[in-house]
């Protein structure tokens, strides 16, 4: 098989990265994927780095072994996490989901000078920092504030789109993002576009959601 005819690997800790990989069959229908999702041992966002990077590392080699082209993380918490261990190793192109989410929320932000933007995503990504300082590398202005919805995982996972439940934790975790009122929220994980009803009526119809795997697919 010519390079070009061979697959694109896509891999995620579960089902979320399914989102990613629908927006890139979208953009791309002439090409061919294959996708790991990592459901036993989902969530990685709640692990140590030593632990996601390992991970992520197998993933990466069990995909190239396949016989893939190139590679998308679409996992957020691998990508923060791993991509450089990953592109050290792994000899192929390899595309992360942080550094497209981060320029895009910039792109859509109104106010240019001093823009506002909310970032969810696993704890693990949170405490990396990771967006941050993707958002500061496109605006050094921007004033960010983080918020991790562990809980937002099992429920994608259940596809609890609508229950009561999944409003009230919605409401628990965004309470400080309201507050702070962004402009744009990333939606930092591959889970959180499955409840992105949810989190759209919780903060509002005004504040724009950025999907990080859209904005990897349009890159
Ligand atoms: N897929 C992970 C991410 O995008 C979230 C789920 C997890 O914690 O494993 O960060």
């Amino acid at each position: 098989m010519g390079n070009a005819q061979l697959p694109i690997g896509i891999f995620d800790s579960g089902v979320g990265g399914l989102t990613v990989y629908r927006a890139l069959h979208n953009r791309l229908p002439n090409e061919h994927f294959v996708y790991l999702g990592d459901t036993a041992r989902v969530p990685y966002g709640t692990k140590s780095l030593a632990t996601v990077e390992r991970y992520a590392l197998e993933n990466s080699q069990f995909l190239a072994s396949r016989g893939i082209k190139m590679l998308v993380v679409a996992c957020n918490t691998a990508s923060a996490l791993a991509l450089p261990a990953i592109r050290e190793r792994i000899g192929l192109d390899v595309a992360g989901v942080i550094g497209p989410g981060g320029r895009k929320a910039v792109e859509m932000t109104r106010d240019k000078e001093s823009p506002r933007i909310g970032v969810i995503a696993t704890e693990a990504t949170v405490a990396s920092d990771a967006y941050l300082e993707a958002i500061r590398r496109a605006s050094e202005s921007a004033e960010v504030l983080q918020a991790g919805c562990p809980l937002f995982v099992p429920l994608a996972e259940e596809n609890w789109t609508r229950e009561p439940e999944t409003f009230s934790i919605a409401a628990k975790y965004l309470e400080g993002m309201k507050q702070f009122a962004p402009d744009v929220l990333v939606l930092g994980c591959t889970h959180y576009p499955i409840l992105r009803d949810v989190i759209q009526q919780t903060v509002g119809e005004n504040v724009k959601l950025v999907d990080s795997g859209e904005a990897t697919a349009d890159e």
